[in-house]
């Protein structure tokens, strides 16, 4: 085995050493980086223009300021045109659906981003229904959940998208296996479901009211995990043998931890995602992905 830095060698080494894999999600969020850099000078070669991705960040929270900032980082780093659209908490819906309309008619704009959460007094569903379905690089517009479901093309969310490429990493073939979402928010265990549907996995989606949670993870073959309750998925929660993906991100008195308690987990499953340097990496890797999948189909229009 080559590795490629210290953190591949650390990874791998705990790999022999629990005899797990500890899914890598940094090293595959850069191996995609460098495919899609590949592809924007391709792409800049053939069109004369670069896909651009637009983010509207409203408000000062920090968890949302550290993501924007993440994106922008890694949008620049594979050579998109990057821009982040910065608002006060105190902004009025109708400038923010505003200023969406300008950026959907926006020849230099391929995709629209707005960072949730929002300030309460914005309305959700409206922003993400004024995002054309064709910059709606999250793939929640309406439009974009029903293409998904209906296996037409269109945007995927990108946490999703990325545990599938994870999970895909790991079990390339998924055919007949058991797949649990733990969570059924839109973002994240709905949008998964598709996914893995699509896969001919056979697919439960679990969430607060659902009676054995225990019971349904312990069926599973894929456990994905978004539900933003700090370990709540525990070693006897799982069969020899499970990949288990981890969406979770809890700030805890002992520091961020995952949806899965990675000590107990990590010695039944048979590949597990880290906490950090897992989905999150993928995640923004996704949104590139999409941005570029965007400019690709509006090429073609
Ligand atoms: N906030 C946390 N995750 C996401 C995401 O995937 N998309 C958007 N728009 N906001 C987020």
């Amino acid at each position: 085995m080559v590795y490629r830095n210290v953190y591949e060698a650390v990874l791998g080494t705990i790999n022999f050493l629990i005899n797990m894999i500890l899914i890598d999600g940094k090293k595959e969020a850069a191996d995609l980086r460098g495919e899609l850099r590949g592809e924007v000078l391709k792409l800049k070669s053939e069109h004369n223009k670069i896909p651009g991705l637009t983010v509207i960040l409203i408000g000062d929270l920090t968890p949302s300021q550290i993501y924007v900032r993440n994106k922008e980082k890694a949008a620049n780093e594979v050579g998109l045109k990057s821009e982040v659209i910065k608002y006060p908490d105190s902004v009025e819906e109708k400038t923010i659906l505003d200023k969406i309309k300008e950026l959907n008619i926006d020849d230099s704009v391929s995709g629209i981003l707005v960072q949730l959460p929002l300030p309460k007094h914005i309305n959700k569903q409206h922003v993400i229904e004024t995002i054309s379905p064709d910059k709606d690089v999250d793939g929640l517009h309406p439009m974009n959940v029903g293409n998904l479901s209906s296996g037409y093309q269109g945007s995927i969310p990108c946490t999703p998208l990325g545990c599938y490429f994870l999970i895909k990493k790991v079990e390339p073939n998924l055919r007949g296996k058991k797949a649990v979402m733990v969570g059924r928010s839109n973002l994240n265990g709905k949008a998964m479901a598709q996914l893995l549907l699509q896969e001919d996995c056979t697919v439960t989606i679990t969430h607060s009211k659902t009676k054995d949670l225990q019971g349904e993870c312990l069926e599973a073959d894929v456990i994905v995990a978004a539900v933003g309750i700090p370990e709540l998925i525990k070693g006897d929660w799982v069969k020899k043998d499970t990949i288990v993906i981890d969406v979770g991100i809890n700030k805890t008195e002992n520091g961020i931890v995952g949806d899965v308690k990675f000590d107990e987990v990590s010695k039944v499953a048979k590949a597990l995602t880290p906490v950090p340097g897992g989905v999150g990496p993928m995640t923004i890797a996704c949104l590139l992905k999409n941005t570029i999948e965007c400019f690709k189909r509006a090429q073609k229009k």
